[in-house]
């Protein structure tokens, strides 16, 4: 593999490598792009505070998060990697174990979460609240016999599939009618052909873990439409999921203090500040301006992690100075697995960490715990909320 020295450098590549509506896929985003932009700008907009003499000759980038041991405090975040690349997950999952961290898995992922704990145990399982509880207990009971060792539950989506440059056409199946219509595609994308033709198979389309046990795995299209009818979960069901569980658990999608509280009012150890990448509600602010308030809201009670917007170490490092506990990384690693598979996953994961590493040194701090808010300059006004006309707390109607 040709390594690529930023993540910038394996977008690049990954959108001349991948057939467009792959791309256009992993691309997202929603409406105009507001708060997929906004993810990333918004780190622009905060600056360091370098100090010089007395540098710390070697850094400690370890950490843990939901008990796990990782070597540095970069997550891969879950997105179903659907015909990204015939490894699909597993090359995922590896890279992360070969990097040292820990993988969250979507429900709507295309590899079995058998086969991705065995390619890295440290395997977060990740759902949406998709049917009644039962099918739900079903499919977190078999996350938990392959050895999951956690559990993610992402509340943060409004199935809004609108984007002003247009919506990527994603077919239901694989089939001759659909091999026909992508020919053209595909065709101008030779090396992501080879890729499927080496691995024997064309991509399945398929939600391995949205299946009952014996069932075949649904399409994609199946599982999405029976979210769309599940009706939302209230904190009540969500405090059921919880107890069922029983072991570490990270609520995925808070942006704000009173949601962050109400997650640790129902048990989780964890909260990731999200916006599911700008992929949401359009108009949110970018994640990392919504940390501090989750930060200032529930740090002393539940890890709090982040995502949205994480290209460079240095994004890493400011979220870190902020108060997130580590970062997960959706496009970034997506972008590694459409340019080089595994190991482009392996070559962003290296990125971030040398880039960390670099900032630490340039701060001044020997671990990553050891990171401020006094190393970073940050514009007032910088997380734009919560505003004085905004009550904080929404009246909602009681969920139990
Ligand atoms: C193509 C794609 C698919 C995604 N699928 C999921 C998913 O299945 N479950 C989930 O919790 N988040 C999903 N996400 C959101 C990511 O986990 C993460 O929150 C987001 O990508 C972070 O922003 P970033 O891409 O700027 O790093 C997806 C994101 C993308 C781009």
């Amino acid at each position: 593999m040709a390594w690529f020295e930023t993540v910038a450098e394996a977008q690049r590549r990954a959108r001349k490598r991948l057939p467009r509506s792959v791309y256009g896929a992993l691309l997202a985003g929603t409406e105009q792009g507001l708060t997929l932009t906004d993810n990333v700008r918004a780190f622009d907009e905060i600056g360091f505070r370098p100090q010089v003499g007395d540098q710390p000759a070697e850094r400690d980038l370890a950490t843990t998060v939901l008990g796990q041991d990782i070597s540095f405090p970069v997550l891969i975040s879950p997105t179903g990697v659907q015909a990204v690349h015939p490894e699909g997950e597993v090359g995922v999952a590896r890279a992360a174990a070969e990097a040292g961290t820990a993988i969250g898995l979507s429900a709507f992922a295309s590899r079995s979460v058998d086969d991705v704990v065995a390619a890295n145990p440290q395997t977060f399982f990740q759902t949406y609240w998709v049917g009644d509880r039962d099918r739900i207990a079903r499919r977190v009971e078999r996350a938990r016999e392959a050895g999951a060792a956690a559990l993610i539950v992402t509340l943060d989506w409004v199935f809004d599939s609108r984007r002003d440059w247009g919506s990527p056409d994603i077919p239901e199946r694989m089939d001759l009618a659909t091999m026909a219509k992508f020919a053209p595609e595909g065709a101008v994308r030779p090396r992501y052909l080879l890729d499927w033709l080496r691995a024997g198979h064309l991509p399945r389309l398929t939600v391995p873990n949205m299946a009952d046990p014996g069932e075949e795995p649904p399409t994609f299209f199946q599982a999405y439409g029976e979210w769309m009818y599940t009706p939302p979960a209230t904190w009540a069901d969500l405090e059921w999921l919880r107890e069922l569980w029983g072991g570490p658990f990270m609520v995925k999608g808070v942006t704000r203090p009173d949601d962050a509280r109400r997650a640790a009012d129902i048990g989780a150890d964890a909260v990731s500040v999200s916006n599911h990448g700008g992929n949401n509600l359009d108009g949110t602010p970018g994640a990392i301006r919504s940390l501090p308030g989750v930060v200032d809201a529930v740090g002393d009670r539940v890890e709090v992690l982040l995502d949205g917007g994480i290209r460079r170490g240095t994004d890493v490092l400011k979220a870190l100075a902020l108060g997130a506990r580590a970062v997960m990384i959706g496009r970034a690693y997506l972008w590694g697995m459409g340019a080089a598979g595994g190991p482009g996953v392996k070559n962003v994961l290296d990125i971030l960490r040398s880039g960390l590493d670099e900032g630490l040194f340039g701060l001044g701090r020997s671990r990553v715990g050891d990171l401020r808010p006094g190393d970073l300059i940050v514009p007032d006004g910088f997380s734009r909320g919560p505003q004085p006309w905004a009550a904080e707390e929404t009246p909602r109607p009681k969920s139990d």
